[in-house]
């Protein structure tokens, strides 16, 4: 018998993998992924080793390229934002994780998979609904719904009975939060944050300067939209991935991008948690001004209408469900003209539109203009628009209501 573990390197999933093979006596697989949580993957060889996991039985994979590519950039071209103001950066992560999770079973000959994720959050649903969609018949381990361990203090006790190395526990210098890291954010829950009354602390922050203390001197950029991704930065091109650090990059430097707040989890209770989406918050203003200028209008109202459901797919862990691709397909689709040119300039905490231009524009100035139209436009026809529309609302008058 084999599982296959996300395995992060941290103390945790460490413990984890003792957990595993001594309760399930089972071989168990470790995978690693660079999704650019800043930290080195390749540490987790080491650590895997040392408890014992075979050489074969060690994966780890960068897929910083395809999670921006077929992940982040395609929910960017719906303009997704869960319940107004989250950008999904944790929940877009996890379908990639469980197609992976997934293909190294089916590689590897193993016929299960387990997490780190707790039973109270998010992360449990979308890895293991992705399971169950990719591998209708995988067994799935799920450690923190079954041990008794509830503190911290009980997760340090279990690795000193089990000899698990010391510089796995770096307890000094562990961050009072739980965090959770890839290219497109930075998460924060737990510690003081449980107090929702409670300011985060500004050294909590890592990835943004704040507002305050950003330049005073604005950053203007120009983005290159291509059937609604991101395709080039100042003229230059750049892979997804490039893309997306850049852009965090320069966001960070202009305190762009911080978030502060409590949400619906899909279990049902409330969380509070902090997030930085720098090159994220970039994204989606720049998306919505070459989609103003590319868009017609009804196709953009409807795609507005079916946004907060998409999120909340995504969000609650559907990745991998037939209604969350059928609505992809109609997002693409609504694509094919979002080409062209934005120019945004970053200012202490904002990301200002400066200009949008596009050969595939709707934006006419002949008809727009308040000069001289040339005959463009009729006023005259506006007359009879206005009177049918206004119709029922006249009858009804009449009537008294
Ligand atoms: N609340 C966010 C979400 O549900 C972030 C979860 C962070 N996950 C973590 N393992 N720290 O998407
Ligand atoms: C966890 O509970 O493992 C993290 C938080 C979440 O998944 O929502």
């Amino acid at each position: 018998k084999k599982v296959v573990l996300a395995y992060s390197g941290g103390l945790d999933t460490s413990i984890i993998v003792k957990w595993l093979q001594e309760n399930y006596q089972c071989e168990v697989v470790t995978f690693t992924a660079d999704i650019g949580q800043g930290e080195e993957v390749e540490p987790a060889r080491a650590k895997a080793l040392a408890m014992g996991i075979k050489p074969e039985n060690i994966y780890i994979n960068d897929l910083r390229e395809e999670f921006v590519r077929d992940f982040v950039f395609p929910m960017f071209r719906a303009n997704t934002v869960y319940e107004g103001e989250y950008l999904l950066g944790t929940s877009i992560a996890r379908p990639l994780i469980a197609k992976r999770l997934v293909e190294i079973a089916n590689e590897a000959g193993a016929d299960a998979i387990s997490h780190g994720a707790t039973g109270k959050g998010n992360d449990q649903v979308r890895f293991e609904l992705g399971a169950y969609a990719l591998k209708p018949g995988v067994k799935v381990i799920a450690p923190w719904r079954e041990w008794t361990m509830g503190s911290r203090d009980s997760l340090m006790a279990y690795a000193e009975q089990h000899n698990i190395p010391v510089d796995f526990k770096k307890a000094g210098k562990k961050s009072p939060y739980s965090m959770d890291a890839n290219l497109l954010h930075i998460s924060y829950e737990g510690g003081i944050l449980e107090e929702p009354w409670a300011e985060a602390e500004e050294d909590m922050w890592r990835w943004s300067v704040s507002p305050e203390t950003a330049p005073d001197q604005a950053t203007y950029i120009e983005l290159t939209y291509k059937q609604g991704d991101p395709v080039a930065l100042n003229g230059q091109s750049l892979s997804p991935a490039e893309m997306l650090t850049i852009l965090n990059k320069l966001g960070g430097e202009n305190g762009i991008g911080r978030l502060d707040l409590v949400e619906n989890r899909y279990v049902g209770m409330k969380s509070r948690g902090c997030y930085e989406t720098p090159g994220g918050t970039i994204m989606l203003k720049a998306h919505r001004a070459i989609e103003s200028i590319t868009l017609d209008r009804e196709v953009a109202h409807l795609k507005d209408s079916l946004m907060p459901k998409y999120a909340e797919m995504i969000y609650n862990g559907y990745w991998w469900s037939p209604e969350r691709q059928m609505l992809q397909t109609l997002i693409d689709h609504s694509q094919q003209y979002v080409n062209g040119v934005v120019r945004l300039k970053l200012y202490k905490g904002n990301v200002i539109v400066a200009g949008r231009q596009s050969d595939d524009s709707l934006f006419d100035t002949k008809i727009a203009t308040f000069d001289e139209d040339g005959g463009a436009y009729n006023q005259k026809d506006a007359e009879g628009f206005i009177k049918l529309n206004a119709l029922r609302m006249r009858i009804a008058a009449n009537k008294g209501r």
